[in-house]
């Protein structure tokens, strides 16, 4: 059984500490960072890392025992030193595309990138380009994509139950590349990845933070999104945060508090004058399992047998190019914006300082 060489780029909170801030929550299971999955899942070993602070690089080495010589301020060098089969890109999105070219250059053959995906559309082009050229894959951390409960909601949509498809309701978007990349990922999985046709979006505080093409913070988005089967999104900044709905012909599935709690309804032909109504159906129970185990899992299953992982390069860049048509349609004073983009320049470049992590769970 051939164990997978890992490496993580971005030492910090996703990539090795997140693990502290959730310990105990009801809605993720552990493990959640890069690291701690690695060194979860029997086929992959965590053999080097890399961060440019190397005092969190020292702290992530100890956690998760990678030695000191294997620690890199040089990713590059780690590439070329270490002959590794799957690399974490846990930066923020800005330094992504770069590193993510980098590691397809240099022959690695699965990238788990964080969300998200990249920086710009110009950048998203040139990582497909260079994953698809190297015959690389690559899963973004879009971590509901591989959530045992959110599987259970497209199997009811899917099984027809409730009748077909008709709209997905995201109730909080949030802030486009921190919170939306998540979101906007889930919509893609629950109406099985179809392209979406136009997008119209409206940033409540981006008139303030446009500097000719560049975008100097993650702005809020809220908007609508048209896929080409029909199926309509409703992209929504409200106080119900993480909740989601599937709007079927004959019924209807939510989920509360991030998949904490769920409600199907279901169509029948009582109600006033038999017109119908939605009536409660049992709720659907399905255990919380590590979304970043499966999704590096997915990673392997398909290193082992060469078939696609359920995330993918082009997956990620449609979830991008959703964010880059809100801000687009933003710019244009809410016009409706055919995707995909023509113009792919606009770019995330925000003066971040990286979080300081928390060491302990306490
Ligand atoms: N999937 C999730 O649920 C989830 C949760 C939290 C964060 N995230 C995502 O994970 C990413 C990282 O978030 P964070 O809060 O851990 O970030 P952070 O800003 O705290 O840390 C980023 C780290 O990357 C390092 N870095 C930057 N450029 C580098 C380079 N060229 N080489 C090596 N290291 C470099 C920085 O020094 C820093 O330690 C973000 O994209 C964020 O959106 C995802």
């Amino acid at each position: 059984m051939k164990i997978y060489r890992a490496a993580v780029i971005g030492c910090s909170r996703m990539g090795g500490f997140i693990d502290n801030e959730v310990v105990g929550s009801a809605r993720i299971a552990l493990p959640y960072s890069h690291a701690a999955g690695y060194t979860a899942c029997e086929r992959t070993k965590l053999v080097a890392c890399s961060d440019l602070r190397t005092d969190v690089m020292a702290e992530f080495g100890r956690r998760h025992g990678v030695p000191r010589a294997s620690q890199y301020t040089d990713y590059r060098q780690m590439l070329a030193r270490e002959n590794l089969d799957i690399v974490s890109v846990a930066t923020q999105p800005e330094p992504r595309a770069e590193i993510v070219i980098e590691c397809a250059k240099h022959g690695v053959k699965a990238i788990y990138a964080e969300k998200a995906m990249a920086a710009s559309m110009t950048e998203a082009d040139a990582m497909v380009e260079a994953v698809e050229g190297s015959g690389a894959i690559l899963n973004l951390g879009t971590n509901r994509r591989w959530d045992a409960r959110y599987d259970r909601m497209k199997e009811i949509i899917d099984s027809g139950s409730l009748g077909d498809l008709q709209h997905l309701i995201i109730y909080n978007n949030g802030t486009l590349f921190n919170s939306a990349s998540h979101s906007l990922d889930l919509i893609l999985r629950l109406n099985n990845d179809q392209p979406a046709a136009w997008v119209q979006g409206h940033l409540p505080d981006g008139d303030r933070i446009f500097d000719g093409d560049i975008l100097t913070a993650d702005p809020l988005g809220e908007g609508i999104i048209q896929f080409v089967n029909g199926v309509k999104a409703y992209v929504l900044l409200t106080a119900r945060a993480s909740e989601f709905e599937a709007i079927c012909a004959q019924g209807t599935i939510t989920a509360f508090n991030d998949g904490h709690a769920w409600q199907v309804r279901k169509a029948f032909p009582t109600g006033l004058r038999g017109r119908g109504e939605l009536q409660i159906e049992p709720s659907p129970q399905t255990p919380l399992v590590s979304s970043t185990l499966r999704l590096i899992e997915d990673l392997v299953h398909s290193l082992d047998t060469g078939q696609p992982p359920r995330g993918g390069v082009r997956v990620a860049r449609a979830g991008n190019e959703l964010i880059f048509g809100f801000i687009e349609s933003h710019l244009l004073g809410g016009a409706r914006v055919s995707l995909p983009l023509k113009k792919r320049a606009t770019r995330l470049a925000r003066n971040h300082t990286p979080r300081q992590p928390k060491y302990t769970a306490a």
